[in-house]
């Protein structure tokens, strides 16, 4: 699937947002290598602190299907320009879809691809847990 395809779909799901208290409504469409989509909203509840994001939403939703192998991903707000996804985000993307492409989206069809890799320079990964320990 090509990425303006994916921003359109990041776009749909937007939608579906529970945002009662930001009224900040995001949408995210996930691509996997076996060319299946998984979308994504943020969903928020009274207590704030447990908000998950429209990224993490559709990562957890793919990584439920056991599916582990991804392309990108396309993020969507109602906001002018680009909404680059958060820094918790950032490392669950990086640390579980890997170096994968985040493709921003603003209305106009304006799109930037990312890696997540320079979304997120000098990450915490697996590798800390593994090496050696002095
Ligand atoms: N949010 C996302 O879903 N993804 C982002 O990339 C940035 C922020 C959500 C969290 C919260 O529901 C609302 O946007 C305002 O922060």
């Amino acid at each position: 699937m090509d990425y303006r395809s994916l921003a359109r779909l990041a776009r749909a799901a937007k939608k579906h947002s529970y945002s009662p208290y930001s009224r900040f409504r995001v949408g995210a469409a996930l691509l996997a290598k076996d060319g299946n989509v998984f979308t994504g909203c943020n969903v928020e509840d009274s207590s704030l602190g447990l908000t998950v994001c429209a990224e993490r939403t559709a990562l957890l939703k793919a990584v439920s299907e056991g599916v582990r192998k991804f392309v990108a991903i396309a993020v969507a707000s109602d906001e002018d320009g680009f909404t680059f996804p958060c820094g918790a985000c950032r490392q669950v993307l990086l640390d579980i879809a890997g170096d994968i492409d985040v493709v921003l989206t603003a209305p106009g069809g304006k799109m930037q691809v990312f890696k997540t890799s320079e979304l997120l320079p000098f990450p915490f990964g697996a590798d800390n847990l593994t090496r050696k320990k002095s």
